[in-house]
């Protein structure tokens, strides 16, 4: 079965450049990533600090990077996306999926599914700037339930998108419970746009599995599965298991000092820290006991002793 293109899924606060860089710094298997949301400002012009993340001088080679944008004004959209293009993107992506309610409520992120009008001058609007073919759309199924984004696919593919990347959640769910495959594979059949999968794919089996069901979808978009496991789309690529201690060992201690670099102390770097470890501690053998004590911790020298102390062993 030939693999699909793997994408790096956008994780505010986590999947951010200086993950990019040590990704790319000692791993392989994404084709691209999508950056987390930049929101939409008034007036117009965008401040460089906002798009700092986005800075094409310091992206890591190899990783095509698509900023993405959430917001609900068309014409504040207008003015980012040209700021982008200025910056030399040429593809941004529309944030139509985060469920937060301060969000969703004023008609951002899921919030936009919401009004047909509203979601329609978006698109137009993204699609006139960039030009066909280079503004993509990241939804959920729906805020309450699973039946608006089936209601709202006619409008969305009447413009030349570069893709609809689905997450099979709705708002309501947040990021748990589980994926609706079966409201996922109805999109998929109604769907004439290149489409992306993305939810719960965190090992090779799922989406050996996910890929044996949806032949039609043409790239996976992976999230909390690789940051817990970044060797998840390498191992995608070979058909097999290639975490090695050693290499994570290698990555681990590049990120952090990454994240060491950009802090402005102990306590942000902690933060970097912790939340990064929400996510590995549980593919680790005392992954509650590895976690109980990483949480507490209050300095560098603390959290990087725990590790130290703690044999790390991944869970089968
Ligand atoms: C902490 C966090 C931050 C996120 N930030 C964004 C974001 O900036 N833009 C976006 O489209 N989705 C965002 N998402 C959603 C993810 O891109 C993805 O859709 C979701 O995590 C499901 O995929 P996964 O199961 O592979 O993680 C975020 C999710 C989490 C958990």
């Amino acid at each position: 079965m030939a693999i699909g293109s793997i994408c790096l899924a956008p994780l505010r606060g986590v999947t951010g450049l200086r993950f990019r860089q040590a990704f790319q710094a000692h791993h392989t298997g994404l084709d691209l990533a999508v950056a987390p949301f930049i929101a939409t400002v008034q007036g117009d012009r965008v401040k460089p600090e906002i798009l700092r993340g986005i800075d094409p001088s310091v992206q890591p080679e190899g990783l095509p990077l698509i900023p993405q944008v959430i917001g609900k004004d068309p014409r504040q959209l207008r003015v980012m996306l040209h700021a982008m293009m200025e910056l030399g993107y040429r593809q941004v992506d529309l944030n139509a999926g985060c469920p937060w309610p301060f969000v969703a409520k004023k008609g951002r992120g899921s919030g936009l599914l919401r009004d047909e009008s509203v979601l329609a001058s978006m698109l137009e609007t993204g699609c006139e700037v960039l030009g066909e073919g280079n503004f993509s759309i990241k939804v959920r199924l729906g805020l309450e339930d699973n039946k608006l984004l089936p209601k709202r696919l006619p409008l969305i593919q009447q413009f030349p998108l570069r893709e609809l990347c689905v997450h099979p959640r709705t708002a309501k769910q947040m990021y748990e419970g589980t994926v609706d495959l079966d409201a996922f594979e109805a999109v998929a059949n109604q769907c004439t746009l290149p489409l992306t999968y993305n939810g719960d794919i965190r090992t090779l089996e799922d989406y050996q599995r996910l890929a044996a069901r949806f032949p039609k979808v043409s790239r996976w978009m992976l999230g909390r599965g690789i940051v817990a496991n970044p060797f998840l789309a390498e191992s995608i690529r070979a058909g097999k298991d290639t975490r090695d201690m050693t290499r994570f060992m290698a990555w681990h201690a590049d990120l952090l000092a990454r994240y060491a670099e950009g802090a402005p102390g102990d306590h942000a770097l902690l933060g970097h820290l912790k939340e990064l470890w929400s996510y590995l501690a549980p593919t680790f053998v005392h992954g509650d006991k590895i976690w109980d004590s990483l949480k507490i911790s209050r300095t560098r020298e603390e959290f990087e002793r725990i590790l130290q102390l703690m044999p790390l062993r991944w869970k089968d």
